[in-house]
């Protein structure tokens, strides 16, 4: 990289040329950009010299924080045997050693890896697998996916297609297929008695009456970009028994949740869930490249066996699939994840209870978390529940509050997320709690004016 440049010349440029994903640019153009330099441990450092604790993950995918003397390594050695080659056709040795890894980390079952290199990817090859395993079958009606309200897979054609959010998909609802959806629970909002039953019960109504339509439902054990909204216990066991009544396949989208996000490496284990295809992405490499993954039952695998001409062979991929570099850091990635995830629960308990004064600020409605997904809902009022107008920004007073204060959170409209690298240290932690507590109290004359309208 040239070194001949200042700070202000990447402001320029990066005003100039750069179009950043999910961004207002309108208002980014209007504030100081924030240009991050290098990493430490769980910390950022911009170009001007500020630190920032990462509170997001780098958007939820850092494990043991950045610049990890054994991923670095892992990555330098990887370089100098191969960066790429393909996995159409044949192999490499990094993605095989990872594809053994993954199947004997994942919920009973999952033996098959097919490597792509993002979570939107991992979602489309679920879809696209599924529709095709009926298909194979001589079921061709059975292709519609249920998904479930304010879920997010990711934002590539099909995986919008079942998950659709009004406000960032509006302009493509004419290009998505018709699949169905019905609620998650969502105990805090819910007005039925039962979110649990309600969800399920909407989930059986369904399946019951599109059987034959339906090939697979998708889920998120844990609604993270819907607000880090944690579902009643028995909900993915719910799912997973009606599949296996209805006949559909049971796609768990762990993109988020996966690899000790929430405690356990995989979701599905805290209710011992085997779905048919589990979806990977994020946390994998440990936030250090691109790559996913979609893990299927050998039940699947066998229907797409069959002679050159049987129109069985699933078609698709990507040109960076199982890319080595990528694999043999995840591989390293996961090493330290299974010597790390002994010690998560007392991290998780701790900053439960550091979190937990947070739930009596003026403005937030609940403080949610599983594991190390955190979501602080905010609300103008305690009482009726009703929250900030969109234009308000509410929860990006607070991040900004944060940020000032050296530690990044991203709001996802009302709801502040925060998503510390599983490697923070207990102390580290307690610093970006208490940070929060800070910028909490910081803004509440800011809310309060925003709550009198
Ligand atoms: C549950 C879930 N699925 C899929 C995705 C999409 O992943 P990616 O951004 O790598 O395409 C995300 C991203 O936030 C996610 O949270």
């Amino acid at each position: 990289m040239t070194k001949n440049y200042s700070h202000e010349d990447l402001i320029a440029w990066d005003r100039a040329y750069l179009w950043h994903p999910f961004t207002h640019m309108k208002q980014y153009l209007d504030a100081e950009p924030l240009i991050i330099a290098r990493g430490e441990g769980v910390r950022l450092q911009d170009t001007r010299g500020r630190w920032y604790y990462d509170g997001t993950s780098s958007i939820w995918l850092n494990v043991h924080g950045h610049c990890v003397p054994e991923l670095n390594r892992a990555l330098v050695e990887q370089l100098e045997r191969v960066a790429h080659s393909t996995l159409l056709g044949m192999s490499n040795v990094p993605a095989t050693l990872l594809a053994e890894r993954l199947a004997r980390l994942a919920p009973q079952g999952l033996t098959r890896v097919f490597y792509v290199d993002n979570g939107a990817g991992a979602v489309e090859a679920a879809i696209k697998i599924a529709a095709q395993f009926w298909a194979n079958q001589g079921a061709r009606t059975k292709h519609l996916v249920l998904g479930f309200h304010n879920n997010y897979h990711g934002d590539t054609l099909g995986a919008v297609g079942v998950s659709p959010d009004e406000m960032f998909h509006w302009p493509f609802t004419s290009l998505l297929p018709p699949h169905p959806r019905v609620p998650y629970p969502y105990p805090y909002r819910s007005t039925a008695s039962d979110p649990l039953a309600e969800s399920l019960g909407a989930v059986e109504e369904t399946l019951r009456r599109r059987r034959d339509e339906i090939a697979a439902v998708i889920v998120e054990p844990v609604e993270g970009a819907g607000g880090i909204i944690v579902p009643p216990r028995g909900f993915l066991r719910g799912l997973r028994q009606l599949c296996h009544e209805y006949d559909a396949l049971l796609i768990v989208d762990e993109v988020a949740t996966g690899f000790g996000r929430t405690g356990p490496m995989f979701a599905c284990h805290s209710e011992e869930v085997a779905p048919d295809l589990l979806c990977l992405g994020k946390g994998l490499s440990g936030g250090y490249l691109p790559i996913g993954a979609t893990l299927a039952t050998e039940r699947i695998f066998e229907a797409f066996l069959g002679e050159v001409d049987s129109g069985r062979t699933f078609f698709h991929g990507h040109s960076y699939a199982g890319n080595p570099l990528g694999a043999a850091v995840s591989l390293a990635n996961l090493e330290l994840l299974e010597a790390l995830l002994p010690r998560l629960p007392e991290k998780i308990s701790r900053l439960s209870a550091w979190l937990r004064p947070l739930a009596d600020e003026p403005f937030v409605g609940e403080v949610r978390h599983a594991g190390f997904m955190i979501g602080i809902e905010l609300v103008k009022d305690r009482a009726t529940k009703e929250g900030f107008a969109y234009r308000d920004q509410a929860g990006w007073k607070v991040a900004l509050a944060a940020s000032d204060r050296g530690l990044l959170v991203r709001p996802i409209g009302n709801v502040l997320i925060f998503m510390p690298p599983l490697g923070s240290t207990l102390e580290e932690l307690r610093e970006m709690t208490h940070i929060l507590s800070e910028a909490f109290r910081a803004t509440r004359d800011s809310l309060a004016s925003l709550a009198k309208g």
